[in-house]
């Protein structure tokens, strides 16, 4: 698999956008005001959250409708200062002076009796950002801290909440959920007993230190017809079946399969390359998704919720390695022009979500270091929402997306946000930054969230962030900004991420295991999960033939070379990658403790 393709966007966004127009989602420092009315009609409530930097801020408001039901929705309100609201998403802006105006979208005017919406928009302003305090919808006042002082018991905030109450940045709109077999639920990781891959924790639990972590629920990668029922001698030790029997037998309510076996499989590398040739689409469909599709659909496993991680990489690399992309693969290209990644992404999410309401699909969305440019962000979440539209069911086929999958990059960059500067210039000039919107995986997700909800995909969409490999904890790990004045040097002495170059995705130096995988843990987010297998190879770092140690007839990517000094997708950078690695999916010893010594959080 391949994991960098941000040549061209680095290339198309080499120019300078406003300080005002920075499109970031900074982690932290997040408040919300909460007022709440009593449930007579009309009725609403109201909850402000505004992050802000320098001299710029994103606003997100729920807006809950605690009246009878409306078709259509207007909020207004005044800011105190010198704010001034950019175009929306959720939702159409116009300001006049202080004065604020958001109509509802097409898709979002309609609220049911206690339904809620929500509305964003970057901003930029002077002095301080104060807050608004009233809100009206429809006309009707939000704000019951003037106009109804005594919220009832129907209110969907405490009613000991002060309109300036201030509540922690990881706050998650999503109500606790309990198992329900039947039930569609809109964030299936929360309550849920997640299934652990016995195989897996064998192999962890037999290295030095492993039993710390070897608990853990991992992802099951179904990356080829034979990983569906393991025939003996096929190498998988477990079929789809035995998988969700044991997670019966676990109690568990939530497993994880990776959905990775696309017609011509990742075009732009040659570590991950698949079994089906690029215009296999038919054996996709028949050998590989109907199969798959038919065991999820059990009723014996009605009471598990199956997330189905919808084929990595492919989609973005349609973006940004194909066509006349400067980027570009001829294998790519080919994908893109017969239209199979596309066909075949449609067919699984059509597919997979008729199994059943325990379902859930989750399409892969690269990361910040492929997506995050300007030139690659919005016509992502576009081909994203094309291909979707073209499933049996649309949009409501797709539950959410995920970032970092079986990538480095670091989940939040403290010290380099993308609004730091440095002696007065951004650090999206640094050669590290290199010009994209994003620094690290928290806001990437969060922003392409917004995006992917404005390209068509419903609101209540949630994201996974993989923190399997992205911890870089350990002795380099920074503690502090760095004191130096000079850009570049400011930037590599204060980034967590440690790579060469952000384009850098094989096995690398340095890294560690991440955030341990949990329900709900900001906002937007669904959960943090560990898809890759921590200790799973990347790729080898020289040719393997085919044989007892390469029985996948896996390729060779130079990105895996630790000798390699790079191509224009890394900076024509030395790999960062470890040494003397197996095949891509094959237990890598070495690389399993260097991730275990540096874990973030700690062990
Ligand atoms: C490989 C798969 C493997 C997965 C998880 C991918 O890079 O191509 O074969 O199952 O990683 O380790």
């Amino acid at each position: 698999m391949n994991r960098l393709k941000q040549g061209v966007g680095r290339l198309r966004s080499h120019r300078i956008l406003a300080a005002a127009a920075a499109v970031a989602v900074v982690s932290g420092g997040i408040s919300l005001v909460s007022i709440g009315t009593a449930a007579a009609a009309p009725g609403c409530s109201v909850a402000y959250a505004a992050n802000s930097w320098d001299s710029g801020f994103t606003a997100s408001i729920d807006i809950t409708n605690s009246g009878d039901p409306i078709t259509s929705w207007a909020l207004e309100f005044d800011y105190a200062g010198n704010q001034v609201g950019g175009s929306a998403w959720g939702g159409t802006l116009t300001q006049t002076g202080k004065h604020v105006k958001i109509v509802n979208s097409a898709w979002n005017g309609s609220l049911a009796a206690g339904a809620s919406t929500n509305v964003g928009f970057n901003g930029t302003y002077s002095g301080t950002n104060a807050k608004p305090t009233s809100f009206t919808l429809n006309g009707t006042a939000c704000n019951g801290g003037t106009t109804n002082p005594t919220p009832t018991p129907t209110n969907t905030v405490s009613p000991t909440v002060s309109p300036t109450a201030t509540v922690s940045p990881t706050v998650n709109p999503t109500p606790t959920t309990t198992a329900q077999p039947g039930a569609h639920l809109d964030n299936p990781y929360v309550g849920a007993k997640w299934y652990v891959n016995s195989d897996w924790s064998a192999k962890a639990a037999a290295e030095p230190g492993g039993s710390a972590v070897s608990n853990q629920p991992t992802g099951v990668w179904l990356d080829s017809i034979a990983s569906i029922t393991a025939p003996s001698g096929s190498g998988y030790a477990t079929s789809l079946r035995g998988h969700l029997d044991r997670a019966l037998a676990q109690g568990a309510t939530l497993a994880q399969f990776v959905i990775y076996d696309l017609p011509g499989r990742d075009c732009a590398a040659l570590a991950s390359n698949g079994e089906l040739g690029p215009t296999e689409i038919g054996r996709y469909k028949t050998e590989y998704i109907d199969p798959i599709a038919a065991i999820e659909a059990d009723p014996k496993y009605a009471s598990i919720r199956i997330v189905n991680i919808v084929e990595i990489d492919s989609l973005p690399n349609l973006v940004t390695n194909a066509g006349s992309a400067a980027g570009a693969t001829e294998a790519c290209r080919t994908m893109l022009a017969n239209g199979n990644y596309s066909t075949g992404i449609a067919y699984a999410l059509s597919k997979l979500h008729a199994a059943g309401t325990n379902n859930y699909n989750y399409i892969d969305a690269a990361h910040h270091g492929w997506l995050g440019w300007d030139s690659n962000f919005a016509p992502a979440a576009t081909m994203f929402a094309d291909t979707a539209k073209k499933a049996t069911g649309g949009v409501n086929t797709v539950d959410g997306f995920i970032t970092n999958t079986a990538n480095y990059s670091a989940l939040n960059e403290p010290f380099v946000k993308i609004s730091t500067t440095v002696n007065g210039t951004s650090v999206r000039q640094s050669k590290w930054v290199d010009w994209n919107q994003y620094t690290d995986e928290l806001t990437f997700a969060q922003g392409f969230r917004n995006q992917l909800i404005s390209a068509g995909f419903n609101s209540n969409i949630g994201m996974l962030i993989d923190t399997s490999r992205n911890g870089w904890g350990g002795s380099a790990r920074p503690t502090a900004a760095s004191t130096s004045t000079d850009l570049n040097t400011y930037v590599d002495a204060s980034r967590i991420d440690r790579r060469i170059h952000a384009g850098n995705w094989c096995n690398q130096s340095g890294a560690g295991l991440g955030e341990r995988p949990k329900a709900a843990p900001a906002s937007g987010i669904d959960a943090y999960t560990w898809i890759k297998p921590p200790g799973e190879s990347d790729g080898s770092s020289s040719l393997v033939p085919t044989g007892a140690d390469n029985p996948g007839g896996k390729g060779f990517d130079r990105m895996c070379d630790p000798t390699y000094t790079g191509n224009g997708r890394n900076g024509n950078s030395l790999s960062g990658a470890l040494p003397n690695a197996p095949v891509s999916g094959a237990w890598f010893s070495a690389q399993f403790r260097q991730l275990l010594a540096n874990a973030y959080p700690a062990l």
